[in-house]
């Protein structure tokens, strides 16, 4: 057993001390880009300011002759890029029992680790996994010099995964975040979708026949398939002080569904989601930033609870504590975007005094 004394203490003599808290800088959007597709990384730049994550990906979708270009090409982009202030770099590693993890851990940490914010680990089993990433990261960073440890993002995309998932969220002070996988998911739990993400028009429910006509007008409602997975990835997250994101929605057309995945997630406590396509750059930047509206309300619910006990009526509803510490949540938030968006800063503003 691990003292809980020696949880923030360095795993390797000369790497940086572990972060007590995640950083809380936005991350809305987790870009994908291939750094072994020459056209793909000439777009990079252009996309600095205008995603707040920039990923570059080694694994799943990049081609088994290509595993080592990617990983060149990420160390290339990130020594040529300027990232400016507002967005990071991170990288998904090829998957722990895959031929390339381990060159593709020790280039970049040793190579960019200065440059890196977070490693994003696919198919994550159990805490045993951050464990060992844990540490093999801890002797790279001492290797490497670096003064700031680089975190840690696991995909939730195996049922053993699933099973663990508090357990991965607290296996080390370096774990940012947890992100939904559902397409490998789906596999692992030998789901009958065929996806990458989004829900199936045959997962659904049936309004009750009425007078036991079974063949009668019977409106259906599709379901979520990812609602509970969602939220007890939600759970674990909040449990252990990171963050959860939906993964990617792979109906790069669809943009009206991926929109509503997308905000199912961020109302029920994610912060960000991937995107895959430019076309969905806009879609999580809109869903992941709170609404006008809904500052502009919990503004005026600070305002009317005063020291913030007891309860108020506002608009014919009752305010009390409780929605006050939500309407925190969201306010927390826009601050925090619109110190970074300047757009959001206008929006935000004008609905702080409408
Ligand atoms: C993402 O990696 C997924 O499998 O959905
Ligand atoms: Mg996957």
């Amino acid at each position: 057993m691990r003292s809980a004394k020696d949880f923030f203490a360095p795993l390797a003599v000369g790497a940086p001390t572990p972060l007590r808290e995640v950083p809380v800088r936005p991350s809305r959007m987790i870009h994908f880009f291939d750094p072994s597709n020459p056209k793909m990384a000439a777009k990079v730049p252009a996309l600095v300011g205008e995603v707040d994550v920039l990923l570059g990906n080694l694994e799943d979708a990049v081609k088994a002759e290509n595993k080592e270009a990617a990983r060149q090409g990420l160390v290339d982009i990130a020594r040529a890029t300027d990232l400016g202030e507002h967005t990071q770099l991170w990288t998904r590693v090829n998957a722990l029992d895959s031929p390339w993890a381990l060159d593709d851990l020790t280039t970049l940490v040793t190579e960019i680790g200065d440059r890196l914010d977070v490693v994003m680990v696919p198919k994550v089993q159990g805490p045993e996994d951050i464990h060992y990433v844990d540490r093999l990261l801890a002797q790279l960073e001492a290797r490497a010099g670096l003064t700031r440890p680089v975190l840690v993002h696991a995909i939730l995309e195996t049922a053993r995964g699933m099973a663990n998932v508090e357990a991965i969220a607290g296996a080390s002070p370096r774990m940012q975040g947890i992100s939904l996988g559902p397409a490998d998911l789906a596999a692992d739990r030998r789901m009958k979708t065929t996806r990458v993400g989004g829900g199936h028009p045959g997962y659904l429910v049936r309004r009750d026949p009425v007078d036991g006509d079974v063949g009668g007008d019977r409106p259906t409602y599709q379901q979520d398939l990812w609602h509970y997975t969602i939220a007890r990835m939600v759970d674990a997250c909040a449990m252990h002080g990171i963050l959860p994101y939906y993964g990617p929605f792979g109906d790069i057309a669809d943009v009206v569904a991926c929109e509503d995945q997308f905000r199912n997630a961020f109302l029920l406590g994610c912060v960000g989601a991937w995107t895959l396509h430019p076309r969905q750059i806009d879609v999580a930047r809109s869903v992941f930033s709170p609404s006008a509206e809904d500052v502009a309300h919990a503004w005026r619910v600070k305002e009317a609870m005063g020291d913030g006990t007891g309860a108020v009526m506002l608009d014919g509803r009752m305010e009390d504590d409780a929605s006050l510490k939500q309407c925190l949540v969201v306010l927390e938030l826009a601050e925090r975007l619109a110190a970074t968006d300047p757009a959001l800063a206008e929006l935000y503003g004008a609905g702080e005094r409408a």
